[in-house]
């Protein structure tokens, strides 16, 4: 195994401690004057978004645009790019959960672009690097503040799928736990199983290296060791499941991913399952597909939880309510989903070569039961 990866990126700042996002502006001035603040719904319903906003030491000329929520869209992009380019903005700055990461991300890297986002939701290169993109989680799970990929689904075709550049890493992130206060008890969960299971398929890629064994196996213990607890309330667990995510993030975006990944986005569209339910859910079946093929790293990974792997992940499932949503549904277009996931990315980097026989028996294990 390689000690590092070929290339690697990493943020340039990364500030972590409860109440640091208070810093954000400030830390915002060293990129331009000019700032558009990109956030969910429950950031001004809880208040924290004028508490963002009166910290503004460097005199920055902010405004702020709300996604209204769901999973982003090309068309969602469409507008806030527009808002930004009307505002003149230096910089992005995005507080709030994967979908508005994902958003603010993709606006960033995207703002000198010359043709619309559908050409680079396509696989077009992104000509002219965009602005500085400045990212703080709400939840702990996407990870989107470590990685170059911005995940949106195109509404016309129906595909979600990722812009893909280095243009769009974040260059500040802010680790606040306190952000986390107000996240719904769903959302850590289904966030928590996707951070998990990213930290998973990272680890045990076919690109995994030293560096990102030693990131992904950190964030598998992190989360494996709070999900459970800040689901039920401890809100101490907050911070080391934000740094699991994280790390979970830097790991996946130097290893890539596998077949829960390659799959989940097939179902998503059609089935409009949230993206870490299907996570959750497709996990305990991909850990079996992969257990021969990953050798020694399953007894690693269950050593570092203090458990064995899948009885842990089937604990998780249980602990945090998350029960098939596919049980008893028919199984629509079945040879498209397994087309579309074995040509998948994140396929293509899962540890055993998958065939259509291994998606065709995952589909049987998620809707038979
Ligand atoms: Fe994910």
């Amino acid at each position: 195994m390689s000690v590092l990866p070929e290339k690697f990126l990493l943020p340039e700042r990364t500030l972590v401690g409860a109440g640091r996002v208070k810093e954000l502006l400030a830390e915002c001035a060293r990129y331009g004057r000019r700032g558009l603040l990109v956030h969910g719904r429950s950031l001004a319903a809880h208040g924290v978004l004028p508490i963002i906003l009166q910290n503004n030491p460097g005199g920055l000329i902010m405004a702020a645009w709300e996604h209204v929520g769901g999973e982003p869209t090309l068309d969602d992009l469409s507008a806030l790019l527009a808002a930004a380019r009307k505002h003149r903005a230096d910089f992005i700055a995005g507080v709030g959960g994967g979908s508005v990461l994902d958003l603010a991300k993709a606006c960033a890297g995207l703002f000198h672009a010359a043709q619309p986002p559908q050409a680079y939701h396509q696989g077009a290169a992104i000509e002219t690097p965009g602005i500085v993109f400045a990212a703080a989680p709400t939840t702990a799970g996407t990870g989107s503040e470590a990685t170059v990929n911005s995940v949106l689904t195109n509404n016309a075709t129906r595909q979600k799928k990722s812009i893909r550049d280095d243009a769009l890493l974040a260059r500040l992130v802010i680790l606040d736990a306190g952000l986390l206060a107000h996240c719904p008890q769903r959302t850590i969960a289904y966030a928590g199983m996707d951070a998990f299971t990213q930290a998973w398929e990272a680890f045990t890629s076919r690109h995994a290296t030293w560096l990102s064994d030693c990131l992904g196996l950190q964030a598998l213990s992190l989360i494996g060791a709070n999900l459970e607890a800040f689901y039920r309330g401890a809100s101490a667990a907050a911070e080391p499941l934000l740094l699991g995510s994280y790390l979970g993030g830097l790991s996946f975006c130097m290893a890539r991913l596998g077949i829960v990944h390659g799959i989940c986005h097939p179902l998503a569209v059609r089935y409009h399952v949230p993206h870490g339910y299907l996570c959750g859910v497709c996990l305990p079946h991909a850990v079996e597909l992969n257990r021969e093929v990953v050798g020694p790293k399953y007894a690693q990974v269950s050593q570092a939880l203090g458990r064995d792997l899948l009885e842990l992940i089937r604990h998780l499932l249980v602990a945090l309510d998350m029960s098939s949503p596919f049980r008893g549904q028919a199984l629509i277009e079945k040879d498209a989903i397994i087309q579309e996931t074995v040509g998948a990315w994140s396929t293509k980097a899962n540890p055993k070569t998958i065939t259509a026989a291994d998606v065709a028996w995952l589909l049987d294990r998620l809707f038979g039961g």
